[in-house]
């Protein structure tokens, strides 16, 4: 079922079946005023960090901390959906079957996660804010999932994403230097927070808590081109494609992966050359690696391409959890994923193995 998901993940939106949903408002989300925020506090759990903010950011941050607004938001908005799916009985969400979980430890962990993420996303627009920066206001988004099961199984997916940025998000102001340095052990922090949630998810799902030693790392492009796929198009309060990221097309994985090495069939919407195109995996913390595309197949009347990759799971030492798959163009290895991303034409294809 998850494979399904991931696989038809940007078909089910492009069919946009899912019905738009929108945040709702009870408790000032995005801009509570103080008696909401003390509210939203303590379902989460605990309060907004303490300390000074940045009062001046580079271009880099800016749009590092835009992003991950916009992916904390997509984040409130997808686990109020989910709860309110369980507690309206919807079809598909009845969570007698959890056991050792009870409904109640469900629906309780749920309600902490919308307020944690609630104050992740409040707690970035503040950022942006204190450094003269516009804080962004939600879309309206769509989900391709339509169980609980499906949906905890993206959860799953969406919270590796975040914790493959996170990192790269502390690089990038660590290298910015001077007043954004004090961001740096915040993010440390939510890395942490979006683990425990994610152990959670692996936990439902019947997996092990902890998928690997070292995460995947991945890119900012990667995660943006990600979330778009959950904004429904023209209703967000901002213009998209003036974030300074990338939007990559579609690569998807067609084959179910195993914890082993084996080949992966691919689908694009558009052309690669197997001469001047090669796939790269981005796994734990070990280099990019590339190999290179074989059997390539063009169909004419939809336009769209297969192809086949080497995935050496084994043989390079890959990570348990998410895996990143990307076309690019060249064919050596890259040393950084910088690199990768500036050579990317479709993806992420988007790998989970356990
Ligand atoms: C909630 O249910 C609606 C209607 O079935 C569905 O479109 C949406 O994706 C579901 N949301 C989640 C997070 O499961
Ligand atoms: C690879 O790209 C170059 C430059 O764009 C082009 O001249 C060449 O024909 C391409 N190779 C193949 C095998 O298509
Ligand atoms: C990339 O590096 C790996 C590990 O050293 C190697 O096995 C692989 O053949 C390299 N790929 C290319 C295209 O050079």
């Amino acid at each position: 079922m998850f494979l399904t998901t991931l696989a038809s993940l940007a078909l089910a939106i492009a069919s946009a079946s899912a019905i738009p949903y929108s945040i709702p408002t009870t408790d000032g989300f995005p801009f509570p005023n103080p008696t909401q925020l003390a509210s939203i506090e303590h379902i989460a759990g605990g309060s907004l960090p303490g300390g000074a903010l940045p009062t001046s950011l580079k271009a880099a941050g800016i749009t590092t901390l835009q992003l991950l607004s916009i992916n904390e938001q997509f984040e409130v908005a997808f686990f109020e959906s989910l709860l309110q799916n369980i507690t309206q009985n919807q079809r598909g969400y009845d969570l007698e079957c959890l056991t050792p979980f009870t409904p109640g430890y469900v629906i309780e962990t749920l309600e902490a996660v919308i307020a944690q993420e609630k104050l992740h996303a409040i707690g970035v627009n503040g950022i942006l804010k204190s450094a003269g920066q516009k804080a962004l206001s939600p879309c309206k988004y769509q989900f391709p999932v339509d169980t609980f099961q499906s949906a905890i199984a993206l959860a799953n997916t969406f919270t590796d994403i975040a914790l493959s940025i996170l990192p790269a998000a502390q690089s990038i102001f660590t290298t910015d230097g001077a007043d954004e340095d004090g961001i740096v052990p915040i993010l440390g922090s939510v890395i942490g927070q979006e683990g425990e949630q994610n152990g959670f998810y692996r936990l439902l799902r019947k997996k092990r808590p902890s998928s690997a030693p070292f995460l995947t790392l991945g890119s900012t492009d990667f995660a943006f081109t990600v979330v778009q796929q959950f904004l429904v198009p023209g209703s967000c309060p901002f213009e998209v494609s003036s974030i300074d990221l990338k939007t990559y097309g579609a690569l998807t994985v067609l084959t179910t992966p195993q914890a082993t090495n084996m080949d992966l069939h691919f689908e694009v919407s558009d052309n690669v050359n197997a001469g001047n195109n090669s796939v790269v995996y981005l796994s734990g913390q070990n280099l990019p690696f590339t190999v290179p595309i074989k059997h390539v197949r063009r169909d004419a009347t939809s336009g769209k391409t297969y192809f086949t990759a080497w995935f050496p799971f084994e043989e390079a030492g890959f990570a348990e959890g998410l895996t990143f798959a990307a076309v690019v163009n060249g064919k050596s290895n890259f040393t950084s994923i910088d690199a990768v991303a500036a050579a990317t034409v479709f993806g992420p294809g988007l790998i989970e193995v356990e």
